[in-house]
C-alpha cells in the first residue's frame, strides 16, 4: 500500500471552497491517523478560473491534474456568466474529457439517521442501496452544438465502444453488489436507446450472475420515488444520469448528501466531487452542507488511492456525525459547515471501535 498522495484541489465556484475546505481538514485527520501523507496542490476552474485566467480550465492546470494521484473538485457555476460564451461549467466537461473520466459512479442510499426527517415513507426508504453508472464523456454534452438565433441544437451521439465500456463498469460492479442490472434509456424514441440497449444486452452475455433489465426513462424517474428498492446498479447516458441522480439525491434526503467518483481506465487519475452545485443561494454563509465533498474525498481513497481504510475511517466518521444529530439546514438542521467537518473529523480519528 502506498502512503503518500498528490491530490489536485480544485474547489471552483460558489460553496464549492467552503466544501472543499472542510474535506480537506477530514482527509488530514484520517490520513494522518493511518500514517498516510497527503500533498496538496490547489488550483482555479470556473467561475473563479475565468475572472483570473481568462479560461474556465488552464492548459497547465489540465497537466497538472494529469499528474496528480486524484483530484477532489468543489463545483463550477456562477449566474455571473449565465450570459457568457464561455461558462464556468465548460471547465469541468473539458477536465472529464481530458482525464477520459467515462464513469462516473454516484452512490446514492438512505441514510438510518435521516429517514425520519425524509418527506419520502420510512418503508419505501429503509434499505435503499442503488449505484448510479452514469455514461460521463459521451452523448449530447459533448456532440455537436449550434446555437444560433432562432434555432439551436445539440448532436447526441454514443459509439458502440462507448457503451460498452461504460457498462462493463457496471457490470463488474453489480457482481460485488446485489447482482442487478438496470439500463436506462428511451430506446422508444431515440436511436442512441436502441444502440444502448443492443450494446448493454450484448455485454450481459459475459456477466451471466448478473441480472439485467431495461426500463425507459420516463419510467425510471417514477420508478425511483416509488420503489427506489427495486434498482441495485442503474446504467445510464450522460443526460439521462444527471437528471436522474439529483432526483435521487432525495433518497438520502438532500442533494448536499450524494458524493461521485469519476473514473477512466486503470492508472488515470479520477475525479471526485459532489453531485451538487455551486449553490449560489447560500454561499458564505457558514452553512454549506459538506458530507457530500466529504464522501467522495472517502471515495477517493477507495477507487484511486487503493486505501480502503482512510476511506473507511471517513466514512465512519460521517455516520457517527449524523447518528449524533450533526445536521446542516438542508437536513432541517442548525450545524454549520464547520461543526459538521469538527465533528465527522473528531470521530474519523476515533478508529475502529466507535460506531
Ligand atoms: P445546485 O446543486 O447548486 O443547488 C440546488 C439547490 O440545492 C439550491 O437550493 C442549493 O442551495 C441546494 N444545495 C446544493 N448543494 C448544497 C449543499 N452542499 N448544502 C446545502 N444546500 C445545497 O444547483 P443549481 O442551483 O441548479 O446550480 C447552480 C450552479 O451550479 C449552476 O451554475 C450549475 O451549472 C452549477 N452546477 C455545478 C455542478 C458541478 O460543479 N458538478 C453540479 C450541478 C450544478
Ligand atoms: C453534474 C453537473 C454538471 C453536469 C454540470 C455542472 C456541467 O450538473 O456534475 O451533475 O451536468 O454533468
Ligand atoms: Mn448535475
Amino acid at each position: 500500500m502506498r502512503d503518500s498522495f498528490d491530490i489536485l484541489l480544485l474547489p471552483g465556484d460558489g460553496i464549492g471552497p467552503e466544501v472543499v475546505g472542510a474535506a480537506r481538514t477530514v482527509m488530514d485527520v484520517a490520513a494522518e491517523h493511518l500514517g498516510v501523507t497527503l500533498n496538496y496542490e490547489e488550483r482555479r476552474i470556473g467561475g473563479t478560473a475565468i475572472r483570473e485566467e481568462g479560461a474556465p480550465i488552464s492548459d497547465e492546470t489540465l497537466e497538472r491534474a494529469k499528474a496528480s494521484d486524484a483530484v477532489l473538485l468543489g463545483a463550477v457555476g456562477h449566474p455571473d456568466f449565465d450570459r457568457e460564451p464561455v461558462r464556468p461549467e465548460a471547465g469541468l466537461l473539458k477536465l472529464r474529457k481530458s482525464l477520459g473520466a467515462f464513469a462516473n459512479l454516484r452512490p446514492v442510499a438512505a441514510i438510518p439517521a435521516l429517514i425520519p426527517a425524509s418527506t419520502i415513507k420510512p418503508e419505501v426508504l429503509e434499505g435503499v442501496d442503488i449505484l448510479i453508472v452514469r455514461e460521463l464523456t459521451g452523448g449530447a454534452y459533448f456532440g455537436e452544438k449550434v446555437e444560433g438565433e432562432d434555432r439551436a441544437s445539440d448532436l447526441s451521439v454514443y459509439t458502440r465502444e462507448e457503451v460498452e465500456r461504460v457498462a462493463r463498469v457496471a457490470f463488474e460492479a453489480a457482481e460485488g453488489r446485489h447482482g442487478r442490472v438496470t439500463s436506462v434509456d428511451k430506446a422508444n424514441v431515440m436511436a442512441t436507446g436502441r444502440l444502448w440497449r443492443s450494446v448493454v444486452e450484448d455485454v450481459a452475455g459475459d456477466y451471466p450472475g448478473v441480472a439485467v433489465d431495461h426500463v425507459l426513462v420516463d419510467a425510471a424517474a417514477m420508478l425511483l420515488i416509488r420503489d427506489p428498492k427495486r434498482f441495485d446498479v442503474m446504467l445510464t447516458e450522460n443526460l439521462f444520469g444527471d437528471i436522474l441522480s439529483d432526483e435521487a439525491a432525495m433518497l438520502p434526503g438532500s442533494m448536499g448528501m450524494l458524493p461521485s467518483a469519476s473514473l477512466g481506465v486503470p492508472g488515470t487519475p479520477g475525479i471526485f466531487e459532489p453531485v451538487h452545485g455551486s449553490a449560489p443561494d447560500i454561499v458564505g454563509l457558514g452553512t454549506a452542507n459538506p458530507y457530500a465533498t466529504i464522501l467522495s474525498a472517502a471515495l477517493m481513497f477507495r477507487h484511486s488511492l487503493g486505501r480502503p481504510d482512510v476511506a473507511g475511517a471517513i466514512e465512519r466518521g460521517v455516520s457517527v456525525a449524523l447518528e449524533a444529530g450533526f445536521r446542516t439546514p438542508d437536513l432541517g438542521g442548525s450545524n454549520s459547515t464547520e461543526e459538521v467537518m469538527r465533528a465527522v473529523s473528531k470521530w474519523a480519528a476515533a478508529g475502529e471501535g466507535v460506531t
